[in-house]
């Protein structure tokens, strides 16, 4: 058995662990922090979510790095970096609203080899690894074989600092709205990456995510014959922060009212 293979079922077995934390402090009262702004977040069980993810990481795979949201890198040029979102959708948490995720990627040598992302409170866990297919639960998934932009559900985010930076993001809506089915907004990007792999959105776009957002969301939409670029049509890293990820078939025509519409890149 190959190391990825063996890891995968780590990393469920924490993201679960790490989800029922989550369940656990979802409606209940919890002291929370401002980070950027009046709408940027975090709270205890974000941080009682990473917390126990990280100690797990590091008494069963002691030379791993760590990229974590709340707490940063740890040993990040090691072999094996875990790319740790402890609870994605924290808006949608502290309002009661029951959409949000635990995000664990794990790269080898900066290449993404595994995925998972629990979405809590829908009990499914989606799964990847490289070369592997995508999963929920134990069901294979794929992107949708829809090719008509104007018959297909979208969905994006909004950067916590689009108050002071919102051209991009609402010129980009606007022109997308019209020429899509329609569109969603979950607020939690691994779940959206997770919807497109499993063929309920064609698409997503959002102009500013972070490694954390991105890393197992990628591969799951990867093995389920999607495709992750940035706005350039160049394939997205986990840096990429500007993503444009599709079921393939319709990523050409999302591209050009990107282009269109991009103030800055
Ligand atoms: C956020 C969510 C949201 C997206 C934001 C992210 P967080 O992550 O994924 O859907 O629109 O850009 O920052 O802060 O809840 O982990
Ligand atoms: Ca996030
Ligand atoms: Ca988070």
């Amino acid at each position: 058995m190959i190391y990825k293979d063996i890891m995968i079922n780590s990393i469920i077995k924490i993201a679960q662990e790490a989800g029922e934390i989550v369940r656990e402090g979802f409606g209940k009262n919890f002291s929370f922090e401002y980070k950027t702004n009046l709408s940027n977040l975090v709270t205890e069980i974000d941080k009682k979510s990473e917390k126990h993810i990280k100690d797990f990481i590091k008494k069963e795979f002691p030379a791993h790095g760590i990229l974590a949201e709340e707490s940063g890198g740890e040993n990040t040029s090691a072999e094996y970096v875990w790319v740790v979102d402890p609870l994605d959708g924290t808006t949608n948490f502290a309002h009661r609203l029951p959409i949000f995720s635990v995000s664990i990627g794990l790269q080898k040598n900066g290449k993404t080899i595994c995925g998972v992302v629990n979405h809590v409170m829908g009990n499914e866990i989606y799964s990847a690894e490289l070369g592997g297919g995508a999963y929920c639960n134990s069901n294979k998934i794929t992107v949708k074989q829809n090719d008509n932009l104007r018959t297909s559900l979208l969905a994006t985010g909004f950067p916590y600092d689009i108050d002071e930076n919102p051209s991009n993001a609402l010129g980009i809506f606007i022109e997308m709205v019209k020429a899509a089915r329609a569109i969603r907004r979950l607020g939690s990007a691994a779940i959206d990456f997770c919807y497109v792999a499993s063929g309920i959105f064609e698409g997503f776009w959002e102009v500013h995510l972070h490694p954390w957002d991105i890393c197992a969301g990628q591969l799951i939409v990867e093995e389920s014959g999607g495709i992750i670029t940035d706005f350039t049509n160049t394939p997205a890293s986990i840096y990429s922060q500007q993503i444009l990820c599709s079921n393939k078939l319709i990523h050409d025509q999302m591209h050009q009212i990107i282009r269109a519409n991009l103030i800055s890149c």
